[in-house]
């Protein structure tokens, strides 16, 4: 595909009804962006919300968690569930203080090697905080391209490289517009192509939509949560 006939109809949806999210903020720093990032990958956004305001206000830089004993992120952490995230990112504030001098690094490489941050959060970081053009292929993402794109319900259980591909091919030229268009993407998949009752009289693309287009077959086995 050299042109993606999204585009336009995604960004316009996501403009009137993306949520407010302050990691969303233009004012949201990297790290704040990262520690989103690390807390969002297992747990809902209402249960993120209260856990990132207290643990960025606390501890607003890599060097402020770093300051701090492991124990201390764990304890933070709280409710969110999977703990050693807590410590990863303990972990990564540290390396973060020693190989960066305190700053996030803004490549892509850089970031995957920090501890805990895989090929989705170093592209979601790379891109949110620091604009640049990467593909972003979360769950959310993922679902929404297996139904737009491939004509299914839901995406392989395990990433594949067609996917990675595919995502690739439909990323807008501008880096500015591939940033939002990830963020779009995304949102649409949270609000509209959820896993279970898609909203679909609600989305923007049903007209291009190939499992629309197909009449939904349903998913061979169950359902699946992602
Ligand atoms: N906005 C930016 N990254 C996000 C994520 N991982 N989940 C939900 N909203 C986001």
């Amino acid at each position: 595909m050299t042109e993606n006939p999204y585009t336009p109809a995604v960004l316009a949806w996501y403009e009137r009804n993306a949520r407010d999210l302050p990691w969303r903020r233009p004012e949201a720093t990297p790290w704040e962006i990262l520690v989103s990032e690390i807390m969002l990958q297992q747990t809902p956004v209402t249960r993120v919300l209260p856990a990132w305001q207290a643990w960025v206000q606390r501890w607003p830089t890599p060097a402020d968690l770093a300051a701090e004993a492991p124990g201390e992120a764990v304890r933070m952490w709280n409710r969110l569930g999977y703990p050693r995230r807590a410590l990863n990112l303990h972990a990564c504030a540290t390396a973060i203080v020693e190989r960066h001098s305190g700053q996030v690094p803004a490549s892509r490489e850089e970031l995957l090697a920090l501890p805990g941050i895989g090929s989705y959060t170093s592209a979601a970081v790379a891109s949110f905080a620091f604009g640049q053009r990467h593909a972003i292929l979360d769950t959310n993402v993922r679902r929404v391209l297996a139904r737009a794109e491939t004509g299914v319900e839901y995406p392989p259980k395990a990433q594949t490289k067609a996917e990675v591909e595919l995502a690739e091919a439909l990323l807008p030229p501008e880096p500015a517009v591939a940033v939002r268009w990830g963020v779009a993407v995304m949102e649409l998949g949270a609000l509209v192509c959820t896993a279970r009752s898609p909203k679909c009289v609600d989305c923007p693309i049903i007209d291009q939509c190939a499992w629309t287009l197909a009449g939904r077959p349903a998913h061979d086995g169950p359902p699946r949560r992602g």
